[in-house]
């Protein structure tokens, strides 16, 4: 599964370091191309001069080659990956990439990194047990990144403990591994809708909703690690996806979103509206400040948003899909079966703000899946990420 991969090789300073020649020598010989990246306390435990011979590439090491002024594109590296695999990574780099400390070519690259990155750490017993590092790996493993726990043994320091560098074999079988999985929704691609919108009163107030982009995201996400290229548009939020190769457009308004989404949705094969999108917005957004003492209490005259989901359902192709939300705290599967008519959705996702874990900003969420024919699938309560799961099952059903 690895050949014609093309892997950056992260070496940075520990002992463990003479394991990655091991890596590398596996990786080329399974026909990976692999560029070696190395931080500078990297070059302390194992020369440049061998990892270029086995790769077949000079090393990366720093941003430019001091003689003749040539600039490592951090951005094209991070772009040219399949993968990225650090081994070993130190507790300092784990934290520097846990925090984006961009001080070196390995971190930057990381930073810049649109693969899935693995992470094999490195370091003493006391070192790998220490809160901080345990809060960084957290911190790492909540990005998306694959960690390769450390093996217990005993360490250069002649302590015995956790903090072994996985065997270069081990690593190979981990990236093999995530190479052949299925990928169920290669080549389909998927516009998702996520987050409230803002609706601008006046420069400094807006109309909004309690969204947090969590459920949004999550089926993102999920869609993105089974193969599907996936374009968020966003409203304001303050989470990222986990999955590197999800794109985020961010817009503001519900009419933002309505121009993003008519234009995206012809290129899409399955869409998903998420997002909690203004009905209303203000009919004059005042163009200054509203001032409390200059005027009578204001009267905002509202104007209908345009149904971004019933504009795409009336445009639909034959081979395109569009599931929509329901956001319900009454009459719940009524009104669910009578949006998912009037916007000619394909499925709709009900839920209540009536169950307690359901719906805004938890990270929880009680779904029933009503499908185009009628049939409705009741869910308990589960993860957003085990019900965006369970979404992107009925959509591939569908
Ligand atoms: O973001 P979280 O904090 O994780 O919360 C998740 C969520 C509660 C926002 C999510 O699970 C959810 O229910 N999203 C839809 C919220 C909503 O606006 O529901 P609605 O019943 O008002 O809208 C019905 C459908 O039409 C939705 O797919 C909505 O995206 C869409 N819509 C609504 C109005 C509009 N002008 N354009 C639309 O596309």
């Amino acid at each position: 599964m690895l050949s014609g991969k093309h892997i950056i090789l992260g070496i940075t300073g520990g002992i463990a370091a003479y394991k990655s020649v091991t890596l590398l020598r596996l990786l080329v010989k399974r026909g990976a191309e692999v560029q070696v990246v190395i931080t500078p306390s990297g070059k302390e435990f194992i020369t440049p001069v061998t990892l270029s011979a086995l790769s077949g590439k000079p090393v990366i090491c720093d941003f430019f080659t001091a003689n003749t002024g040539e600039w490592h594109s951090h951005v094209d590296l991070g772009l040219w990956a399949d993968a990225m695999v650090i081994a070993p990574a130190t507790a300092c780099t784990i934290a520097k990439m846990a925090h984006g400390v961009a001080d070196n070519m390995l971190v930057t690259t990381y930073l810049s990194a649109k693969a899935p990155v693995f992470v094999a750490p490195a370091m003493d017993l006391d070192m790998m047990a220490h809160p901080s590092t345990t809060a960084n790996i957290s911190l790492l493993r909540s990005y998306g990144n694959h960690i390769i726990e450390p093996a217990a043994g005993e360490l250069a320091s002649h302590l015995i403990g956790k903090g072994r560098m996985e065997e270069p074999e081990e690593i190979v079988r981990v990236l093999d591994e995530f190479f052949s999985r299925p990928m169920p929704l290669a080549g389909k691609k998927m516009l998702i809708t996520a987050g409230p919108t803002y609706e601008r009163i006046d420069p400094v107030r807006f109309i909004g909703n309690f969204s947090t982009g969590k459920m949004g995201y999550a089926i993102a996400d999920a869609a993105a690690a089974l193969g599907a290229e996936v374009t968020v548009v966003s409203g304001p939020v303050s989470i990222k996806p986990t999955q590197p190769s999800v794109k985020v457009i961010d817009v503001e308004s519900a009419r933002e979103m309505h121009a993003k989404c008519i234009e995206l949705f012809p290129g899409s094969d399955i869409a998903v509206m998420c997002a909690a999108v203004a009905d209303y917005t203000p009919a004059n957004p005042a163009t200054t400040k509203i001032k409390r003492e200059h005027s009578d209490i204001p009267v905002i005259e509202l104007v209908k948003n345009p149904d971004i989901a019933a504009a795409l359902g009336a445009i639909k192709k034959p081979d395109q899909k569009v599931v929509g939300f329901a956001l319900e705290t009454d009459n719940e599967e009524q009104n669910a079966r009578e949006k998912l008519q009037r916007k000619h959705l394909d499925m709709i996702v009900l839920n209540s703000l009536r169950d307690p874990k359901a719906g805004f900003g938890t990270d929880t969420n009680k779904v029933t899946l009503i499908d185009c024919a009628g049939n409705a699938t009741h869910f308990p309560v589960k993860s957003k990420q085990e019900v965006a799961m369970d979404i992107i099952n009925a959509i591939m059903d569908l």
